[in-house]
């Protein structure tokens, strides 16, 4: 078995079945903030990914390096996607996690499901780190890894990082094994979240619930110091800036606001298709000013993209169902012949395409009613290189507390979402001209390779991984 001396253990693997069975592997950038984060990061790093890999029973397949990342895929079966993925991770956590914003359901089966699922995940990563390694666990479908891996290879230096929000105390006392879910991510020596208020919430439920010495910034465990902190996720600002630069993205956007007939005003929200982006409410506000008569489908063009996402998932198919039933109700109403009111898309787009349609935004609504970051709102300021265009951003995604030039607005607060759409579409263009140039130039220095190179400095003091990971 090949080791390496930096591994990533994720839920996904970055590479379609497809494309990987046929030999040909290439990243695929899926719809979600995960992948999209680590892309660039371990592309031409020499690392392991280890990620799962559903395909009926048996043993996992060898799937092929891609851009000189070992991909090291754990074997799950359909019972494993049912209890881990759909049941615990996506049924369970993701609502208690997102401030409940639809009702989490309690399995004891499922529970089973996500330990028996952690524990391969662990015995995977053992068997392919080096002696000494650093390992790298990403987010809540992995929580019970850090202390299984622990007991499996005390060498291992064992990071772990959250990336949705972490919940108050009150929220996450529902959980029935809430102690050992706080066990396991206590096997790391570094427990990393997207913003202060998340360690925090952390903090107080060790003391809460194990009785251990807790501040925001250390946890005493056993004879170990656990670190926690908070380590926004970001963006490779330069890579979209660039590729929203070139001139046939430019073309694109100019082709694209053509075809949508030349509104004097476009709106663009893009989201993976989830309860938490709040994407019934912005529908409703939308609805209600066309009906108002404050926005009108002559000059204003709305396009809403949504890609399916965890489609197996009840509230998910409730969700899809619901919002389509709305954007047939609203086009019926207040569209035309050749003019619907909003522009509906449920296909993944490459990257080239998804920048033409930041580019030609002019108002970029994102507003989650609850998200760990939102790496969408940073995609868009990265993208106007041209320094125009507005972002409403909700203050409930993790974004808010560094964009705090956007356009913020509570999007629980049906007439405060209605006003700041209003008031984004109406801006005078030379204030939101001094709002993206603000964002833009915190976007610059905070990126991705800002944030590894903060979190890995902290997790590995010798600094040796750093030089690979944030040059380049
Ligand atoms: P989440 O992680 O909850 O999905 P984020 O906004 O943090 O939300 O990340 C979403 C990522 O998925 C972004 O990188 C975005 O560009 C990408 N994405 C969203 N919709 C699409 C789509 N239709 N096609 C391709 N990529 C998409
Ligand atoms: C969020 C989660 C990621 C997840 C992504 C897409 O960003 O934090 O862990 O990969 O959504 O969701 P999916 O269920 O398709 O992996």
């Amino acid at each position: 078995m090949r080791q390496s001396s930096l591994v990533v253990v994720a839920n996904r693997l970055p590479i379609d079945d497809s494309q990987a069975l046929d030999g040909a592997c290439e990243w695929r950038r899926s719809p979600g903030g995960l992948v999209s984060a680590l892309h660039p990061l371990l592309r031409h790093t020499p690392a392991t990914w280890v990620g799962g890999w559903v395909r009926g029973t048996g043993p996992a397949p060898a799937l092929p390096d891609v851009d000189g990342v070992r991909m090291h895929s754990v074997a799950l079966t359909g019972d494993d996607l049912r209890d881990h993925y759909e049941g615990f991770a996506n049924a369970t956590l993701w609502p208690i996690y997102h401030d409940a914003v639809e009702q989490p359901e309690h399995h004891r089966r499922w529970w089973d499901g996500y330990l028996r699922v952690n524990q391969r995940f662990a015995e995977a990563t053992a068997e392919v780190a080096e002696r000494g390694a650093v390992v790298w666990v990403q987010d809540y479908h992995l929580q019970l890894v850090p202390g299984l891996l622990r007991d499996l290879r005390p060498d291992l230096r064992i990071g772990f990082f959250l990336h949705v929000p972490f919940p108050p105390p009150e929220l996450f006392m529902q959980l029935p094994r809430r102690a050992e879910l706080l066990r396991g991510i206590l096997g790391a020596d570094l427990v990393g979240f997207q913003r202060a208020q998340a360690a925090h919430n952390f903090a107080q439920l060790v003391t809460k619930v194990l009785g251990l010495p807790a501040t925001d910034r250390r946890i005493a465990v056993d004879d170990r110091v656990v670190r926690i902190g908070a380590f926004p996720v970001s963006i490779d600002t330069a890579e979209m800036s660039a590729l929203a630069g070139r001139p046939e993205v430019a073309d694109r956007a100019r082709r694209l606001r053509h075809d949508l007939g030349s509104p004097d005003q476009v709106i663009l929200s893009v989201d993976r298709m989830d309860y938490t982006k709040g994407i019934e409410q912005r529908l409703k506000a939308y609805s209600e000013l066309l009906a108002g008569g404050h926005v009108k489908v002559r000059d204003t063009a709305l396009v809403q993209v949504a890609v399916p996402s965890r489609e197996r998932v009840g509230q998910y198919q409730i969700l899809r169902e619901r919002v389509e039933r709305e954007v047939g109700r609203i086009n019926g109403e207040f569209g035309r012949v050749g003019e619907p009111a909003i522009h509906y898309l449920t296909q993944p787009f490459d990257r080239a395409e998804l920048a033409a349609l930041y580019r030609v935004a002019d108002v970029m609504a994102v507003t989650p009613l609850r998200d760990g970051m939102n790496l969408v709102a940073k995609e868009y300021v990265a993208a106007r290189v041209d320094n125009a265009g507005a972002l409403l951003l909700s203050e409930f995604a993790g974004a808010a507390a560094e964009l705090s030039q956007a356009y913020l607005v509570n999007p629980h607060d049906l007439e405060g979402l209605k006003q700041g759409l209003l008031a984004a579409l109406r801006a005078d263009p030379a204030d939101v001209r001094t709002r993206m140039q603000a964002m833009r130039v915190h976007l610059r220095e905070h990126d991705i390779r800002a944030w590894a190179r903060s979190y890995l400095s902290t997790l590995d003091q010798s600094g040796s991984l750093l030089t690979h990971l944030t040059s380049g």
